[in-house]
């Protein structure tokens, strides 16, 4: 399969870009890499989508949120969030659909926080919760036999930085959230949240 990578360069995206590669033909996405794109922006994903044609799986490992206490978070904080990480998903979706074969697949990302709350999380909370929303109810309306997951790890043993914000919680390696996004695209989910942790 042609699979594109979106966020490749990232700790999750390179992982999963480099298992999928064992199998798959991959093409890596995101500011940084060749294929370029910004998925706050929807003309940004139409170039990529335009310059990468028919592919058969999306994954994204893309969305950037911010972490901020909620009396100190502003309205365009909130709405940032959103814009990033759920609209900028759900964006490579909505675009995508044009380009992806039949029973082809997109498989997202979420994360704990989206059902365990955690100090300065409510951005993330929101962004992450309606993601899985949207999951869940585009899943019935994909055409073709294209399938729609979301994969929603814990914090990733790798991501050290963020271990103190996370006391207590269990994590997860990033072998263990590459095998979820391999099981989205060779398997035959769709219309999950595949929680991990
Ligand atoms: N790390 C964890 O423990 C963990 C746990 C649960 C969920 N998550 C979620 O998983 C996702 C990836 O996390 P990560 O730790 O792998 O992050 P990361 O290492 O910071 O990687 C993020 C990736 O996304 C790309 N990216 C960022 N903004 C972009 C944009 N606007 N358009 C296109 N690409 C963009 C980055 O590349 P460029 O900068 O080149 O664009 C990079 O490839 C995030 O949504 C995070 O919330 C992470």
């Amino acid at each position: 399969m042609k699979v594109l990578v979106v966020g490749a360069s990232g700790l999750i995206g390179a992982g999963v870009a480099d298992a999928l590669s064992a199998n798959h033909e991959v093409i890596r996405a995101s500011r940084s890499s060749d294929v370029t794109v910004d998925i706050t922006s929807p003309e940004s994903i139409a170039a990529m989508y335009a310059k990468v044609g028919k592919i058969d799986a999306v994954v994204s490992c893309a969305g950037k949120v911010t972490f901020k206490a909620l009396e100190e978070i502003s309205y365009q904080e909130f709405s940032k969030s959103l814009q990033d990480k759920t609209l900028g998903q759900v964006e490579l979706v909505r675009q995508g659909l044009d380009y992806v074969n039949d029973k082809g697949s997109f498989t997202l990302i979420s994360g704990v926080v989206g059902r365990e709350a955690i100090h300065t999380g409510s951005a993330a909370a929101l962004a992450n919760g309606a993601l899985e929303q949207f999951t869940y109810a585009a899943s019935i309306e994909m055409p073709r036999g294209i399938r729609i997951n979301t994969v929603s790890p814990t914090v990733l043993t790798e991501a050290k930085g963020y271990h103190p914000y996370f006391p207590g919680f269990a994590q997860v390696s990033l072998a263990e959230v590459t095998d979820a996004f391999v099981k989205c695209v060779d398997g035959w989910s769709t219309g999950i949240v595949h929680k991990l942790g």
